[in-house]
């Protein structure tokens, strides 16, 4: 099968499209990414889409357009997609299409006087599906929830199916808005996978860009204001009291915790420390790699010996990110997941055409020890393309 996966993350950067084939059924699951390509969203869309997950409050009819808006842009990424491709949209057999988040809330709390957990992805498969005339799974998550789970991470299955190795120990790290890591021991068996969100990847260094730099800077390019910036080590030292680090896993965490909120937060704490904004650039880009170090000590060393750290997402193109994740883990290998045949960049899209291949041939693919949940869910909803 041809398959196409839309991802596009909580730094609401824009679409990632992956074009994968994939054959066969897991373990012998085939799958082979052939191309990838990313389309930026309008300037308009996406100061919606933050608005929107940022908690702002907006009237329902609006959240349903742009529900519909976001499933005609997805279409048209996966459209331009088949053109740089060179592929007929008629040949390719399924999207699997992740969604925006808008809100995520992976553990029960209080909500009108009983526990929810709750996840919302937008941008409507149905509309997907009748664009392009391609059969689209979408909302993976709910199904994990509903059993009990975070609805994520939801990567690890395609982690465990693209990285998995005989004797080599491997974490595969993807550095989107948020961290997240999936540990897969050698020779591991699905069940002895675990995974879970170390915290912030890009998503303070974003904010803090486009802070200071009034909007007209998004992110900070191969960390050229970090590197103008001067270490603070008291800085750095309490952005790492942050409790999220210390919460056991699995956990997840997003734009919920990460947001304008904690922008405001380490603002105040710059003045404190007379940060000048480069050196606040400079410790928020340091605090992704020892975040992620501080978990791996935690919760992953004392349980497995790893051998390489396997790079991916927008923050692997970040030196100073993976400079400092090199000089911190001597013993292991930390290579970009491009050495493994995967672009970094295609990796968590080319995740979701597995995802909904799995789907479509109803099977589960959430992994419990990820998610937490009670058992294999098959994830996602199926939106069928309108009859040829
Ligand atoms: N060359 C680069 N240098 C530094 N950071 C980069 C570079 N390219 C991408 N990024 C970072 O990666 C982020 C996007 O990563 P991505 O994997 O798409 O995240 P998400 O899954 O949250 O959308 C950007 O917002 C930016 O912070
Ligand atoms: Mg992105």
């Amino acid at each position: 099968m041809l398959v196409l996966g839309l991802m596009s993350g909580t730094s609401a950067d824009g679409i990632d499209v992956a074009l994968a084939r994939i054959s066969g059924a897991p373990p012998k699951l085939k799958a082979k990414l052939l191309g990838h390509t990313s389309v930026k969203f309008p300037r308009a869309i996406r100061k919606e889409i933050l608005y929107v997950a940022e908690q702002q409050s907006i009237p329902a009819g609006e959240l349903s357009q742009l529900n519909f808006r976001l499933g005609e842009i997805f279409a048209t990424a996966a459209l331009a997609a088949c053109r740089k491709f060179r592929v007929s949209p008629s040949h390719i057999s399924l999207i699997g299409s992740h969604g925006q988040t808008i809100f995520h809330q992976g553990k029960p709390v209080n909500f009108l006087g009983s526990p929810a957990a709750s996840t919302l992805q937008i941008g409507e498969p149905a509309v997907i599906a009748a664009r392009t005339g391609i059969t689209t799974v979408g909302d993976f998550r709910p199904a994990d929830i509903a059993l009990g789970g975070q609805g994520a991470p939801l990567v690890p299955y395609a982690d465990y199916l693209l990285y998995r190795h005989p004797k080599l120990g491997r974490v595969s790290l993807n550095l989107g808005g948020i961290a997240n890591i999936t540990v897969i021991p050698a020779a591991a068996k699905p069940s002895q996978v675990f995974a879970f969100d170390t915290g912030p990847a890009n998503m303070l260094i974003d904010a803090l860009v486009a802070h200071f730099s009034k909007g007209l800077l998004r992110f900070d390019k191969n960390a050229e204001l970090a590197s103008q910036g001067r270490s603070n080590a008291a800085l750095i030292n309490e952005l790492m009291r942050d409790p999220y680090l210390k919460l056991r896993p699995p956990k997840s965490t997003g734009r919920e915790h990460y947001g304008q909120a904690y922008l405001k937060k380490l603002l105040n704490l710059g003045r404190r420390h007379r940060a000048k904004p480069n050196d606040l650039i400079r410790a928020a880009t340091v605090f992704t790699p020892l975040s992620v170090i501080d978990a791996l000590n935690r919760f992953v060393f004392p349980k497995a010996k790893i051998h390489q750290l396997v790079v991916s997402g927008g923050g692997a193109h970040n030196p100073l990110i993976l400079a400092q994740l090199a000089a911190t883990l001597p013993n292991i290998e930390v290579l970009p997941s491009s050495r493994l045949g995967v672009p970094e960049d295609a990796k968590e899209a080319f995740a979701f055409a597995l995802l909904a291949y799995e789907t479509f041939h109803n099977r589960p693919s959430n992994l419990p020890s990820a998610t937490g949940a009670r058992g294999p869910a098959i994830l996602g909803k199926i939106s069928y393309a309108p009859p040829r």
